[in-house]
């Protein structure tokens, strides 16, 4: 453990941060295109309980195990079961951290392309068939998505050489309220769409036929990836937490803003798809097709369009600066690293990977490792199978090992029936819930026998 180390200075910057690094483009870009391949309501369903029932007390874990050790998560697990094999924890995470930190880099990318393209009017292209060749060969192109995610990588490592609470947290108290007002400003006009209805019945009514194991382990995975749970992200980032903060409000809070920004964004753009006769399975495009034909169709499109994929790009950021923090703690704290030398090395690891993600939409579009192209591979290895995995480790250690003074420590538990009950029920879905709803997912959605 480092002596003196940095603290989050404000309440509203605890939960602006938290909340920085849960929404990103895991609720506008990743909710939709989920949703909309894995059948709408059924998907959501899913994913709302896993955020509820074994999200929220995953994240009370991560919050006791970090703000407990002040540590990283390497670190972390070292100081509370020293010698054991809990410390796997440490590496998943930052093996997850690297991989998602590549891919989402790709995207955060495009949101750069799509300003530029919105201050040019989209090229003067206004159909939906135009709008999709244009997005296509944008992707397929090589230079350009490369040349992107390398800028949105420099944009990151200039932010995270300045430190914890400069950089993070005062960007995120300014931005996030401003995202959500446009959000909500674009549901509005979404609603008003003539085919709104059929958006919404798609987004909110759930067919239990839909309901597949695949299904299953996409929600699941989803609401990991959302939460930025079951990495150590969460560890990390409580780690700079005070002792006043109060981790189960703070749990809660992160857990409601992240959910009602992912069916924000499923409210702004299913009414569009059906609108639009747009098709909701197109996977990772879908939003980036999506959403210009909404803006052409908006007064004042142009610049709507610019300041929203403005506003994307920053909330990116405040993702992305999160998960490199994890690997950035790590080797400062595990490898008495400069600061400046381990930021250095965690971009030039995510810049060299990027760029292989940019690539396999295009010139490397081919090549295909069990079926899925790098990127594809990079996003379901992680938010499918780490960050579970992590979960169930978290869960069962905080749950099954982890003193309960500590636990009654950090969740401020006091005599009062309802702060008991509340102990209780944490405990509960982490010693049973979590462990067992996370294996079943896992052994029916990965078909492990
Ligand atoms: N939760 C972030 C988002 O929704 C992504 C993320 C995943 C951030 C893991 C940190 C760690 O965009």
């Amino acid at each position: 453990m480092t002596e003196k180390r940095a603290q989050f200075a404000t309440r509203l910057g605890v939960i602006a941060t938290t909340v920085g690094s849960a929404v990103g483009l895991g609720n506008i870009w990743r909710f939709p295109y989920e949703a909309g391949v894995h059948g709408g309501g059924a998907f959501l369903l899913i994913d709302l309980f896993f955020i509820f029932v074994i999200g929220v007390p995953v994240i009370c874990a991560e919050f006791i195990i970090g703000r407990h050790t002040g540590s990283n998560v390497r670190g972390a697990f070292k100081i509370l079961a020293p010698g054991k094999a809990w410390g796997v924890m440490g590496y998943i995470g930052i093996a997850a951290s690297l991989l998602i930190l590549s891919f989402y880099s790709v995207v955060a990318g495009w949101t750069l392309e799509y300003i530029f393209q919105s201050l040019s009017g989209f090229s003067g292209v206004h159909t939906v068939e135009g709008l999709h060749n244009q997005f296509d060969s944008f992707a397929q192109s090589d230079w350009r998505p490369v040349m992107w995610t390398l800028l949105f990588l420099m944009c990151n490592y200039m932010i995270l050489a300045r430190g914890v609470r400069k950089g993070i947290e005062r960007m995120s108290n300014i931005l996030m309220p401003l995202l959500f007002l446009i959000l909500l400003v674009f549901a509005v006009n979404s609603l008003r769409m003539p085919e709104a209805m059929r958006g919404l019945e798609f987004l909110f009514k759930p067919d239990f036929s839909k309901i597949t194991p695949e299904v299953l382990l996409g929600g699941m995975g989803q609401a990991f990836f959302s939460l930025s749970l079951g990495l150590g992200c969460l560890i990390t980032y409580s780690s700079y937490f005070k002792k006043e903060t109060p981790l189960v409000k703070t749990a809660f809070t992160t857990a409601g803003l992240d959910t009602l920004v992912s069916i924000l964004a499923g409210v702004i753009i299913f009414p569009a798809v059906f609108t639009f006769g747009q098709e909701p399975a197109a996977g990772p495009k879908l939003v980036f097709e999506v959403l210009p034909s909404i803006f052409s169709n908006l007064p004042g499109g142009m610049i709507w369009s610019t300041f929203f994929f403005i506003l994307l790009f920053l909330a990116s950021l405040t993702s992305t600066i999160s998960m490199s923090e994890i690997s950035i703690a790590y080797f400062v704290e595990e490898f008495k690293m400069s600061r400046a030398k381990a930021t250095r090395l965690n971009i030039v690891i995510a810049m060299v990977f990027g760029s292989l993600c940019a690539l396999s939409f295009g010139c490397m579009s081919g090549i295909k490792i069990f079926g899925f192209t790098l990127f594809n591979l990079f996003d379901f290895l992680s938010s499918n199978v780490l960050l579970p995995i992590g979960g169930m480790i978290t869960s069962i250690f905080v749950g099954w090992v982890l003193d309960r003074a500590i636990l009654r420590e950090e969740l401020g538990i006091s005599s009062s029936r309802m702060s008991r009950l509340t102990m209780a029920v944490i405990v509960f879905c982490l010693r049973f819930v979590a462990p067992v709803c996370i294996g079943l997912v896992f052994i029916f959605g990965l078909n492990i026998f």
